[in-house]
């Protein structure tokens, strides 16, 4: 018994850790990405409606760009689509989606 004492500890600690991770509610810009990857490609580069390719923009332009998308004070032709999508987005989320879009 005295054998598994240390692993059980371990794997104890480690499910507390796991959780509290998830508890904090730090947003994650991969699965909020997944809104997003149908009009601008899984890896940022599709143009495909006349958007501008994601892919190689800094995490602070993403951050911004989406900012000014839900203010209403940014955007080109098109962007009614993305006011829509910014609306929901809150500023921890936003810039967890920079951070995602910014590494792909
Ligand atoms: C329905 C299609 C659609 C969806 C879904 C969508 N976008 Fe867009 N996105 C566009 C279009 C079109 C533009 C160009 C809009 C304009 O004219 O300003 C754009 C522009 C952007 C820009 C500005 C790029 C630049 O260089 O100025 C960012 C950042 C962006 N989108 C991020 C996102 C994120 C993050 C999501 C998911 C939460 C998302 N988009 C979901 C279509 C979409």
């Amino acid at each position: 018994m005295k054998r598994l004492a240390l692993p059980l500890a371990l794997a104890f600690a480690l499910a507390l850790t796991l959780s509290a991770a998830f508890a904090s509610g730090a947003p994650d810009g991969k699965a909020l990405y997944a809104k997003c990857a149908g009009c601008h490609g899984a890896d940022g580069s599709k143009t495909a409606l006349g958007n501008k390719a994601l892919k190689g923009l800094s995490s602070d332009t993403i951050a911004k760009a989406l900012a000014g998308y839900k203010a209403k004070t940014f955007g080109g032709a098109k962007k009614g689509m993305m006011e829509g999508q910014a609306a929901k987005l809150s500023d921890a989320e936003m810039k967890a989606l920079g951070d995602y879009i910014s590494k792909l």
